[in-house]
Order: structure tokens, then sequence, then C-alpha cells
């Protein structure tokens, strides 16, 4: 099982610090927030990890993380030039990932769950994708998935939908094999002039092909100014449970 994880992105909602530094490298608790990503996977024995991130930040990374063998991890980076899309993320992924199943995380979602029984069970199964959900508050802010009450599979995933269908988020952690990359060449850019995951997942779900879990544990998508607070409160043990999202 290989590690995808993408820190690259512009971070506009947490301005104006974003100017001048990448918000992966802000601190959540005692680490940079890309610490975490990189924790769990290492929980979820998953060593080899391909880091996406922006140009500007290697040599940051050098510093910071180099290699990775100070993690325990084997840590590779891959430049991606302009914030084109989570999927076009994912797609520069393809050499590095080759014929192997991969763990998709990004780099500003933090959780409290064990990845590793997951990983196992997906590397085991003849499954192409899974998803994690979490039930939000806030579900304009997300991708949103709908479940099909007969069938308990998901039905369709909506990116930020004005009227959502549902509380659950699908949360950035992903289970792939290599197949989808195959999928990803029929993807266009959204109305953000991105390549969506959703959209790939939607793809998938018509294949019939999007399995999915619900996570136990807290969840936070640190990408604001009020989630990133609340995110270093969990991290710290200060706080319980996410109720704000
Ligand atoms: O947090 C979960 C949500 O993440 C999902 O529910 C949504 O379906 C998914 O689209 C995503 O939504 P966001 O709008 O929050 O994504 P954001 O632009 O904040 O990017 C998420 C991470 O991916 C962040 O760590 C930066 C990285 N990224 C993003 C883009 C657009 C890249 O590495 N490259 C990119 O081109």
């Amino acid at each position: 099982m290989i590690g995808v994880i993408l820190a690259g992105g512009s971070g506009t909602r947490l301005s104006p610090i974003t100017k001048i530094v990448n918000k992966h490298f802000l601190p959540v608790g005692k680490y940079p927030m890309i610490y975490w990503a990189l924790l769990k996977l290492k929980e979820a024995n998953v060593e080899n990890v391909l880091l996406i991130i922006n140009e500007d930040d290697q040599p940051l990374y050098d510093k910071l993380i180099g290699d990775g063998r100070e993690l325990g991890l084997n840590v590779t980076y891959k430049i991606q030039d302009e914030p084109l899309g989570i999927a076009h993320g994912v797609s520069l992924a393809k050499s590095f990932v080759g014929d192997s199943k991969f763990i998709v995380l990004l780099g500003d979602n933090l959780f409290q769950d064990s990845l590793k029984k997951a990983v196992s069970d997906f590397e085991k199964d003849q499954k192409v994708a899974h998803v994690f959900l979490k039930k939000v508050t806030n579900p304009i802010a997300y991708g949103i998935a709908e479940i099909d009450l007969k069938t308990n599979k998901i039905s369709a995933i909506e990116e930020k939908p004005v009227n959502p269908k549902s509380d659950l988020c699908v949360t950035g952690i992903y289970l792939y094999d290599a197949s989808v990359f195959r999928y990803m060449k029929q993807l266009v850019p959204s109305q953000r002039g991105e390549l969506e995951i959703t959209d790939l997942n939607n793809l998938l779900i018509k294949e019939g092909q999007l399995g999915y879990q619900m996570l136990n544990g807290w969840w936070i998508d640190a990408g604001t100014h009020e989630s990133l607070y609340y995110a270093n409160q969990l991290i710290n043990g200060d706080r319980k449970e996410s109720n704000h999202e």
C-alpha cells in the first residue's frame, strides 16, 4: 500500500498567513499540520509516501521532513505546478503508485480513527475504492454523500451542495486501486476550474465500485481559521468532539 498526501493548494481561507507560508506548515498541537497525516499513515503501516506539494515549499520540506527517515517513513515529493484540483493532484501519483493500491489523505484533514484495519482489509479485498464518512453540521462546505436506504450504498456525492441531501461528509481519506487512473481521463474541470475528487468518486459510484464506512472518532478539516483553532483543541485533548462542523 502506497500513501499519497495532498499538501498543495493555495489555502486562501487561511489568509493572510498563507500568503507567506503554506497552511500545511501551520502548527496543530506540537507539530506542523502535515505531520498528522504522515503519522496516520505510519500508524496504518503505510511507509512509502508521496507528498504532492507546491514548488516553493520544496526547500522547507527538505529541512522539515527530508526523506522521512526520522519519522520512520520513506517520503518522496512531487510538485503540483498549479492548484488544479484534488483529482489532478492524485493523478500526479500515477507513476509512483504503479500497480499498487494506495491511500490518499488531504493534508488539512485531521482525525482520530486509526486506519490500520481499513487499510489492511482494502489490501486483501477486490475493491476499487472506499471512502470514509462523517456527520457534519455544515454540509454546504463539503462533498456530501447520499445513501440509498434500500441498498445501503452511496448513490451520489454532491460537492458543496446548496441544498444538501444529507449531513454525511465525504472526508479527505480515500482508498483506491490503480484502475482509478483510467477513470481520471474522463474528468473535466468544474465551475471552480478544478478536477474534482467528487467527480471521480461519482464515476466510481456509477460503476458500483465505491464502498464506504463511517468514522467513529472526531474529524476536522483544518482549512479555516475557526476549524484550525478547533483542530488544536482536539489534538490537545481539550475538546472531546468537533461539534462545530
Ligand atoms: O475536507 C474534506 C473535503 O475536502 C471534501 O468533503 C470535499 O469533497 C473535497 O473537495 C475537499 O474540499 P475542500 O474545498 O475543503 O478542498 P481544499 O481546496 O481545501 O483542498 C483540500 C486539500 O487538498 C488541502 O490540504 C490542499 C490540497 N490540494 C487542493 C487542491 C485544490 C492540493 O494538494 N492540490 C489542489 O489542487
